[in-house]
């Protein structure tokens, strides 16, 4: 297990800043899950924890001792980590248990202690009846298991997973999702698990960071990233939540007072007075007109069927937002007028504030 620590470290290629002065603790043995869309740094993190890549500014240490950054650099082989890659880079000619034992060999284990680990290793990952077989005998799901065994043989302090199960086909993502959490409760490693899937994320870690653009917008644990969004961001791409500009009068008992398109709304958030966002998803909304809920009116746009029932999209004329979404029990045709009751929701901030210095003038929940 291995504490990871980046303090405001930055990574730039060329003009590009990959990483742009990133500080955030994992605490040694979390699942921790690192999203965010293409390009936005996810790989250029894990390579810097990795030793694939050095800083340009900023420090790094993994289980208390510093690996990189002021003057200090500590190679790759000498981290004590394995990696596990979206290509299996497994060898073909070698069967399962040659594919695990090799880097045992390597590291001069006897041939008696590369049995044992390898036995072991191929039971943890639910294998032990494959030795014998060679990678093109084996499922993709298997593949990515063999892939996974071969690192935790070598009994790494931390295992840095980069898009592992990009290469699956959904059904079999979810398996390996409970596959992971369950690999990952025995084998007490600390696993830094890279995904642009914020549903793999969540359903996966304990602790998520979401990063944009080199920089992080929040690391928090899932629940909290879903119903807690410190940015606009955070909001749109976790959930699929709409944001809507609006104006933050003032706290008012355990909520904030909010103003939307001429109404005042009552709505947990944090945010200071001033301009502000207002986080909505389909459950915070209902077409029922419950008495005593604030409302408010728009126009159907759109609809589609969903998950038995009807997925509305709604224009809120005036509010300049995104169109929002809300589940109706009947269809609506497109046109219609429509008044929504809100029963959710969260308030945040429109000038995304430095996520560590995150200090709102109000903060209700
Ligand atoms: N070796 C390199 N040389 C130049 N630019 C690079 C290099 N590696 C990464 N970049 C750039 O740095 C940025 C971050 O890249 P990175 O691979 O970390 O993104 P990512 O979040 O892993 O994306 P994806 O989800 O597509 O894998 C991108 O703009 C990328 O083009
Ligand atoms: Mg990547």
């Amino acid at each position: 297990m291995a504490e990871i620590v980046f303090q405001s470290v930055t990574r730039n290629f060329a003009a590009t800043t990959a990483v742009d002065g990133v500080s955030f603790t994992v605490p040694a043995g979390a699942f921790f899950a690192l999203v965010g869309p293409s390009g936005c740094g996810k790989t250029t993190v894990l390579r810097l924890i990795a030793g694939l890549e050095r800083p340009d500014a900023g420090t790094i240490a993994l289980g208390g001792r510093a690996v990189a950054g002021a003057g200090r650099f500590v190679e790759p082989a000498q981290r004590d980590l394995g990696m596990v890659f979206q290509s299996y880079a497994l060898w073909p000619h070698m069967t399962v248990a040659g594919n695990i034992a090799f880097g045992l060999g390597l590291r001069g284990l006897s041939k008696a202690e590369q049995r044992a680990r390898t036995h072991e290793a191929l039971t943890l990952v639910g294998l032990e009846g494959h030795a014998d077989r060679r990678p093109h005998e084996l499922s993709g799901g298997q593949r990515q298991r063999v892939a996974l065994a071969r690192s935790l043989a070598m009994r790494p302090a931390l295992i840095l997973l980069d898009e592992p199960l990009a290469n699956l086909d959904a059904h079999l993502r979810q398996a390996m999702l409970a596959e992971f959490r369950r690999i990952h409760r025995q084998a007490g490693t600390t696993f830094v698990f890279v995904t642009h899937d914020q549903n793999e994320a969540m359903a996966l870690a304990g602790l998520v960071a979401v990063m944009d653009r080199g920089r992080m917008q929040q690391i928090a644990p899932p629940q909290e990233l879903f119903s807690r969004p410190a940015s606009a961001m955070v909001a749109r791409f976790v959930g699929q939540g709409r944001t809507v500009p609006v104006e933050v009068l003032g706290a008012d008992g355990a909520r904030l007072r909010v103003r939307l398109m001429g109404r005042d709304l009552a709505v947990p958030g944090s945010a200071p007075a001033g301009p502000g966002w207002l986080c909505l998803r389909a459950r915070d909304l209902t077409l029922e007109l419950a008495p005593g809920q604030p409302r408010l009116a728009g126009r159907v746009a759109d609809l589609r069927f969903e998950g038995g029932d009807y997925m509305l999209s709604v224009d809120l004329e005036g509010a300049g937002a995104d169109l929002i979404e809300v589940r109706s029990a009947a269809p609506v045709e497109p046109g219609a007028e429509v008044t929504l009751a809100l029963s959710g929701g969260w308030v945040l901030p429109r000038e995304a504030l430095a996520p560590m210095a995150l200090q709102p003038a109000f903060e209700v929940a």
